[in-house]
């Protein structure tokens, strides 16, 4: 039986080269409105998201961020933050929405991935965010450059799921 939502998480991968081509406005807003209607710790919501656009802008990101190049050249790019308040709390709500947009976009064609971890704090200060906020990570956006195979290398699934408990084998 077909299950779409498997089909994502199976065959999403990290995309980090894009199409010279746009990704349509529809497109983007269902990727931060599925950022935005993300569940989080108490229905919290410490976050703050940011769609960037502009080329200047997302060339300026691809500069900032030492693991992120590739955001230069991306269609687009949101900016994940969090309420520095939330702690440990917001780094999970923001990593949870993180995964709801690589997924939503991949549903649409749209590659995408993680870049940067927390404390991008010439980020922040570059896109007007108040120091209350900490910069957990970027994602861009993009129609891959190339056909993506889906073939991930991940440890065999037996060394990382047990059956019941630690160390019963699962497969
Ligand atoms: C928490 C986290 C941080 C990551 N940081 C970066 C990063 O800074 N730059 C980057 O190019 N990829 C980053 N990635 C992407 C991973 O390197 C990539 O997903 C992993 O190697 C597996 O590859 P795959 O997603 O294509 O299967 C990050 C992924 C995660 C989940």
């Amino acid at each position: 039986m077909a299950n779409q939502v498997y089909e994502a998480a199976r065959t999403v991968m990290a995309v980090r080269e894009y199409q010279d081509r746009e990704v349509p406005e529809a497109v983007l807003r269902r990727v931060v409105e599925a950022a935005h209607l993300t569940a989080s710790a108490s229905n919290a919501q410490p976050w703050h998201f940011i769609l960037v656009r502009e080329r200047q802008a997302l060339r300026k990101l691809g500069s900032l961020i030492r693991t992120g190049g590739h955001a230069a050249r991306a269609a687009a790019a949101v900016i994940v933050a969090y309420e520095k308040s939330s702690g440990a709390f917001g780094v999970s709500d923001c990593s949870r929405a993180i995964q709801s947009m690589v997924i939503t976009a991949w549903g649409d064609g749209v590659g995408s991935n993680w870049a940067g971890w927390v404390g991008m704090e010439n980020v922040r200060r570059e896109f007007g965010l108040p120091d209350s906020y900490d910069v957990l990570a970027v994602v861009p956006l993009g129609y891959p450059k190339r056909k993506v195979i889906g073939k991930k290398r991940r440890k065999p699934i037996g060394e990382v799921v047990s059956a019941e408990r630690f160390g019963t084998p699962f497969a």
